[in-house]
């Protein structure tokens, strides 16, 4: 079978080397792709991004399934496109995927289906949003309402940082559509949490736990980024704290999306709080795989991927039992000089080694020309390293960010360091 993954990131190179490891696969498109996925023989970098465009290609080339990374397609409707024309795809329709491109959406669709969720509410008219900044006070978080690249969230801790984001967004316009309305809401403290999920429809399979790193820096320090690296599983999300959070979030989820009428089929990420008395609630969804999350998750998935994406496109996930490696997977990012802010491109890369059973390099922001690997991107690397304990994880994945070079890398030198601390 063809197949075809729509996207260029780390979490696009991981699905792609995934689903390349299954015997009745034939060829991969990644659409556009990386550097990575253009050194992997079994894959095929073709240059395409726009949505009615794929869906020829994938017509002609008589594509089995095509599987979509990044939210944006999704949310300019590329699944309603695909299923229009017959196609296979999986991933969740424009009017699914409001659950992650409109914070209104989801906060409303929370509150309706009683689902754990920050207190909030919605503004466009800058003057309300600040009396009600003034009414609760701080530490409260803004967010854009809609996709902003990971640049719509303010997590204010002092009333002036509020306004301020208030300011930016509804009065300065500086996010645009994205900015012109905002929810403010409660701000939670705890530890957080990447719960993923297939979902068919009805039938729900959930992925192997993982935590993310959002902060650029040590110690959670620095500005907010796409990821700065994640492991799986998550040790805090014990088997109790999984049932809660299936049966509190993630079911009334998928069915709530049954009842409104706008059935979820995709990956669905809830980003979750985890509370100090192991109370759970959501602070977003995502209507994908998340990234970083993806490269660790997908190198201890043992089961044929293509087999699991067969069975989540023909609604059939509830016979799919997914065998995971039981060691620990560690996924470090090396992100280029002058990320997030301005990302410089360019910049040669040598050293990565190959595969072995202890560690994968992914590709996210690298592009190969001739011989020559050249950073192209925010997020240039994402090394994943294996072992029989997070520690050992830990180990194998710096051992392999450290013989690989590009002037400005910058990585985090503690991924990993709330599951190394906690005690069992
Ligand atoms: P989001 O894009 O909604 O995931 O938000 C980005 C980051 O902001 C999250 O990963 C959290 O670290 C933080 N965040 C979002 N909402 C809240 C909240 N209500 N309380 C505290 N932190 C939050
Ligand atoms: N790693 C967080 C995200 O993919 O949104």
């Amino acid at each position: 079978m063809k197949l075809l993954v729509v996207g260029s990131g780390g979490r696009e190179h991981a699905l792609a080397w995934k689903l390349a490891q299954s015997d009745r696969v034939q060829t991969i498109f990644v659409a556009p792709g990386n550097g990575g996925t253009a050194a992997d023989i079994r894959l095929k970098n073709i240059n395409i991004t726009d949505p009615a465009a794929l869906a020829d290609f994938a017509e002609q080339e008589h594509i089995g399934i095509t599987v979509v990374g990044p939210e944006v397609p999704l949310a300019a409707g590329i699944v309603n496109l695909f299923r229009e024309r017959g196609l296979k795809i999986f991933g969740p329709t424009k009017e699914a995927a409001q659950l992650e491109s409109s914070k209104d959406f989801a906060k409303a669709f929370m509150h309706r289906h009683a689902i754990p969720t920050a207190e909030y509410q919605t503004f466009s008219d800058p003057a309300s949003a600040h009396d009600y900044i003034n009414a609760k006070g701080a530490p409260i978080v803004i967010k854009a309402d809609g996709l902003a690249a990971g640049k719509g969230v303010v997590v204010a801790m002092t009333l002036e940082e509020a306004h301020a984001a208030v300011d930016m967004m509804l009065s300065d316009n500086k996010l645009g559509d994205a900015g012109a309305r905002v929810v403010i809401e409660e701000f939670l403290a705890g530890e957080e949490v990447s719960f993923i999920v297939m979902v068919d429809g009805k039938n729900i399979l959930p992925l192997a736990t993982s935590q993310d790193h959002k902060r650029l820096l040590d110690n959670d320090e620095g500005p907010n980024t796409g990821g700065m690296g994640a492991y799986s599983p998550a040790p805090i999300v014990t088997p109790k704290l999984h049932a809660r959070v299936m049966r509190e979030i993630i079911v009334p989820t998928v069915q709530g999306m049954i009842k409104d009428g706008i059935v979820f089929t995709g990956f669905l990420y809830a980003g979750l709080m985890i509370d100090d008395q192991g109370n759970p609630k959501t602070l977003e969804f995502n209507c994908r795989m998340g990234d970083p999350e993806t490269q660790p998750i997908m190198t201890r998935l043992k089961t044929d991927l293509l087999h699991v994406m067969e069975h989540a496109v023909n609604g059939t996930l509830d016979t799919v039992e997914l065998d995971w490696d039981r060691r620990t997977a560690m996924g470090i990012v090396m992100a280029a000089a002058d990320y997030p802010d301005n990302p410089r491109k360019g910049d040669t890369i040598s050293g990565i080694p190959a595969e072995t059973a202890e560690t994968v390099t992914f590709h996210a922001g690298t592009t190969l020309d001739e011989k020559t690997l050249t950073t192209n991107g925010g997020r240039v690397l994402c090394v994943v390293g294996l072992g029989d304990t997070v520690k050992q994880a830990q180990k194998h994945a710096y051992e392999t960010v450290e013989k690989i070079h590009f002037d400005g890398m910058q990585y985090r030198h503690d991924i990993g360091w709330r599951a190394l601390n906690r005690k069992h």
